[in-house]
C-alpha cells in the first residue's frame, strides 16, 4: 500500500540509463527525497550497461544511508539477449515494481541512407523496444500484486526527447524510437485503464549531460573543446527560453507524476524543452 495515511509506503522503483546523466540525478531525487515525498523508497533498482558505473552510483547512494535497498542489473538494453537479461534479473525479486523509468537513450548520428543497419536496429531496441518490453513486464507484475487497488502506485514514466518533435536527418532512428515511445505510452494508457496506474512521457530538450554534449559537438563545428559544464551557458542564447532543460526541471516534473496528485495524469506528453515548439 505505497500511500498510506501515515504517509509510510514500500515503494521500488527501477531506473534504466542510471548510471550517468539525467539517469543518475533522478536516483539522487529519489535517495534525498525529491521525489516521492508520501512514500517510503523500499528498493531502487538501477539498470545500465557498464557495471562500473552502477557499482559506484550504488556506493554513493549507501553513503547516504536511507534504509533504502539498491540493486544493480547490468544490461545492454540494445538486443533482445541484454533485454532478456534485464527482464531475467527483474524477475529474479519476487516484488511489485511501483515506478518504472524508462530513461536509457541512445543517439548515434549518421545521415540516414549511410547508418549501418545494425546502428539503426541497436537504436529502435534500447529507445523503444526495451521500454515496451520492460513496461510490460512492469504491468504483469503490479496487476498482479495489485491488492488495494484504491491505494495503488503504478506509474511509469517514458523519457522522450524533442528530437520527436523535430527529427533532424542524421538522428532519424533515434528521432522516430522517441515518438513511437510517446505514442506507445499514449496507447497503454487508453488500452489498460486502472486505478492507480498510469504512464506518460516527458519530452526534454538539450541537456548537459554526456549524450546533449555529443549533439552539441555534432550541430555546431568547432565546439569539440566544450564540456559539458559549458553546454548551459554556450547553449542558452540559441533556445527560446535562453536556458537549456534543467535536471531539476525534469526531476521535479517526474515527482509530480508519480505523486498521488500526478495519478490524474495518464497518457499525456510534457515537454521540458527550453521553449521549443
Ligand atoms: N541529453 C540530452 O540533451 C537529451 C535530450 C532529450 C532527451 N534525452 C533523453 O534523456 C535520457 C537520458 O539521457 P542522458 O542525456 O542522461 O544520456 P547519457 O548521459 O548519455 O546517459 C545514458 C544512460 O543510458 C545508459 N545506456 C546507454 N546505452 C545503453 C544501452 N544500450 N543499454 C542500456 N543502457 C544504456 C548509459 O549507461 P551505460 O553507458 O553504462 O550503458 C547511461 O546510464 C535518454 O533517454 C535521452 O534520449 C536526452
Amino acid at each position: 500500500m505505497p500511500y498510506s495515511s501515515s504517509g509510510k509506503g514500500c515503494v521500488n522503483a527501477i531506473i534504466t540509463g542510471a548510471s550517468r546523466g539525467l539517469g543518475r540525478e533522478l536516483a539522487l531525487g529519489f535517495i534525498n527525497k525529491t521525489l516521492l515525498k508520501e512514500a517510503t523508497l523500499s528498493s531502487l533498482t538501477l539498470m545500465a550497461r557498464e557495471p562500473e558505473g552502477l557499482r559506484a552510483l550504488k556506493a554513493e547512494l549507501e553513503t547516504l544511508n536511507t534504509g533504502t535497498e539498491i540493486f544493480t542489473i547490468a544490461a545492454d538494453l540494445s538486443c533482445t539477449a541484454g533485454i532478456d537479461k534485464a527482464m531475467t534479473g527483474l524477475k529474479h525479486r519476487p516484488i511489485v515494481y511501483h515506478v518504472l523509468i524508462n530513461n536509457a537513450g541512445s543517439a548515434k548520428s549518421a545521415s540516414y541512407e549511410k547508418m549501418q543497419d545494425c546502428d539503426i536496429e541497436e537504436q529502435i531496441y534500447v529507445n523503444l523496444i526495451a521500454p515496451m518490453q520492460l513496461t510490460r513486464f512492469f504491468m504483469e507484475r503490479f496487476f498482479e500484486g495489485q491488492d488495494a487497488p484504491l491505494a495503488s502506485l503504478g506509474r511509469v514514466i517514458q523519457i522522450s526527447s524533442i528530437s520527436a518533435f523535430m527529427p533532424h536527418a542524421t538522428i532519424i532512428p533515434y528521432a522516430i524510437a522517441k515518438r513511437g515511445l510517446m505514442e506507445f505510452a499514449t496507447a497503454i494508457a487508453k488500452t489498460f485503464p486502472a486505478k492507480g496506474f498510469t504512464i506518460n512521457t516527458i519530452v526534454p530538450g538539450l541537456m548537459a549531460t554526456d549524450m546533449g554534449l555529443k549533439a552539441v559537438r555534432q550541430m555546431m563545428p568547432g565546439s569539440d573543446a566544450l564540456s559539458k559544464e559549458t553546454i548551459a551557458v554556450k547553449m542558452a542564447p540559441y533556445l527560446p527560453e535562453k536556458k537549456i532543460t534543467s535536471f531539476d526541471d525534469v526531476v521535479n516534473l517526474v515527482g509530480f507524476l508519480i505523486s498521488k496528485e500526478g495519478g490524474a495524469l495518464n497518457g499525456e506528453f510534457f515537454r521540458v524543452a527550453s521553449g521549443l515548439l
